[in-house]
């Protein structure tokens, strides 16, 4: 199958997708060349490199990358593959290094991606120049930081990180606001899985609030809650099944924007419990004293559950983590959950986030392999020839337009799957 314009724009339906667009190869490549490929991608967090030398290896799609901080204090993305003759050059995961080693010939790079030096430097012909920049590890042309969320494009042109991230970016606000220091850390360590599905069924899924009650119903249901809380909210996680918690759901706000595929869910009525914990209590002082009652009050009220940052990053507001979507095949991907630990708030506060995480999202957790056994179960359903189509119609007659032309909704309404696919459409097609 040759994918041109027209044969790309009969895939994508305002409320229908076909299933070949999580299937075949071809179409994961053109994702990776005009999505992952262009645009802006979350890479990490400026607290997983917080010193001079820190760095963490990465994927941008299917891009091998290292998120390094130089010398010079300043955050760079490069590719991990030495000007030598292309291998990767850092294995590890993360560390701390004056300068990375390439394993077969030794040649050295400093921690901006530039050439340091080559190993055995004799015999090379007057042409070799190792002051070319295409002897180091290659820089990405663009590196832009959002309080604290660090996001690289392989394109040296386009859209600015501000524009990309639109509105979306009150998200980020509302978390960061939180910690009593202003500024918050993701070095507590991270939940690493593969699945056996598509990249797009976990970025769909992160802002689907219509599977809870069917895909989590042996945490969520009166008779299978599986797990309290923090202190102070003993009550566990009933979401559809208490009192008036699922009409409470349907008035929660839904918000997909069409342009740039980022979309959040509103918050889940648990998250309006009050709180009068001790450490809760301390952790309010705490904010009161920076910001005071009115705007504390403001920050901690809830109102996002989740939100996908298209096409790679979401976050969570009630388990709170961001998770990193790293596509590797057509068929399978890898997904990177981070706790996030506030700073300023008190320790056990912090504790208790990446215990409870540990309980809802790790790779044995209650809620989250819920979830990557349905995307494997609709990677291999798809895969048969019983229907053609994906559906993402529910509230596709109530969806509003506001003020930006995103799409609004209320609810557990699939708006913000439909506005993942517009964008999808719109990058696909979209002139180089
Ligand atoms: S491939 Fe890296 S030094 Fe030869
Ligand atoms: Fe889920």
């Amino acid at each position: 199958m040759q994918y041109d314009l027209g044969t790309l724009r009969k895939l994508v339906h305002r409320d229908h997708v076909h299933r070949s667009v999580y299937l075949d190869p071809q179409l994961f490549t053109l994702e990776m060349a005009r999505i992952f490929g262009r645009g802006w991608v979350y890479v990490g967090h400026d607290s997983l490199v917080p010193n001079p030398g820190d760095f963490l290896t990465t994927r941008i799609g299917t891009q091998p990358v290292v998120l390094s901080r130089h010398t010079d204090g300043k955050i760079h993305v490069i590719y991990n593959s030495c000007g030598h003759r292309g291998a990767i050059v850092c294995n590890e995961e993360k560390g701390n290094a004056k300068l990375f080693r390439c394993c077969y010939h030794g040649w050295t790079f400093k921690t901006n991606g530039d050439l340091d030096a080559v190993a055995m430097p004799r015999g090379y012909g007057t042409s070799f120049d190792p002051r070319d920049p295409a002897l180091g590890m290659g820089r990405l042309p663009r590196v832009e930081t959002y309080r604290g969320f660090v996001f690289a494009s392989l394109a040296s042109d386009g859209p600015s990180l501000e524009e990309h991230l639109g509105f979306a970016r009150t998200s980020i606000d509302e978390l960061v606001d939180r910690a009593p220091d202003g500024e918050i850390d993701l070095s507590a360590g991270v939940h690493r899985y593969m699945f056996r599905g598509n990249w797009k069924l976990q970025l769909e899924n992160s802002v689907d609030m219509y599977h809870v009650p069917f895909s989590h119903e042996s945490s969520v249901s009166r008779s299978g809650r599986q797990f309290d809380r923090g202190t102070g909210q003993q009550a566990g996680s009933a979401i559809s099944d208490r009192g008036s918690a699922a009409q409470k759901w349907e008035q929660r706000s839904a918000w997909g924007s069409r342009s740039s595929g980022h979309g959040y869910a509103g918050h889940q009525p648990v998250a309006e419990e009050e709180n009068t914990d001790p450490i809760h209590r301390a952790y309010v002082t705490l904010l009161e004293k920076r910001h005071g009652k009115e705007r504390t009050r403001e920050i901690l009220q809830p109102k996002r559950h989740n939100t996908a940052f298209f096409p790679n990053m979401t976050l969570q507001a009630l388990n709170q983590h961001v998770r990193v979507i790293v596509p590797i095949s057509v068929d399978r991907t890898e997904v990177n959950v981070y706790p996030i630990r506030l700073k300023g708030a008190p320790d056990e506060m912090n504790r208790q986030f990446v215990r409870h995480l540990n309980l809802t999202h790790s790779a044995a957790s209650l809620i989250q392999t819920d979830d990557l056994e349905c995307f494997r179960r609709c990677q291999e359903g798809l895969a048969s020839q019983g229907s053609d189509w994906v559906w993402f119609a529910r509230g596709v007659e109530t969806d509003r337009e506001d003020e930006r032309g995103d799409y609004v909704n209320n609810g557990t309404v699939e708006v913000q799957q439909r506005a993942q696919f517009a964008a999808w459409i719109k990058l696909m097609t979209a002139e180089a």
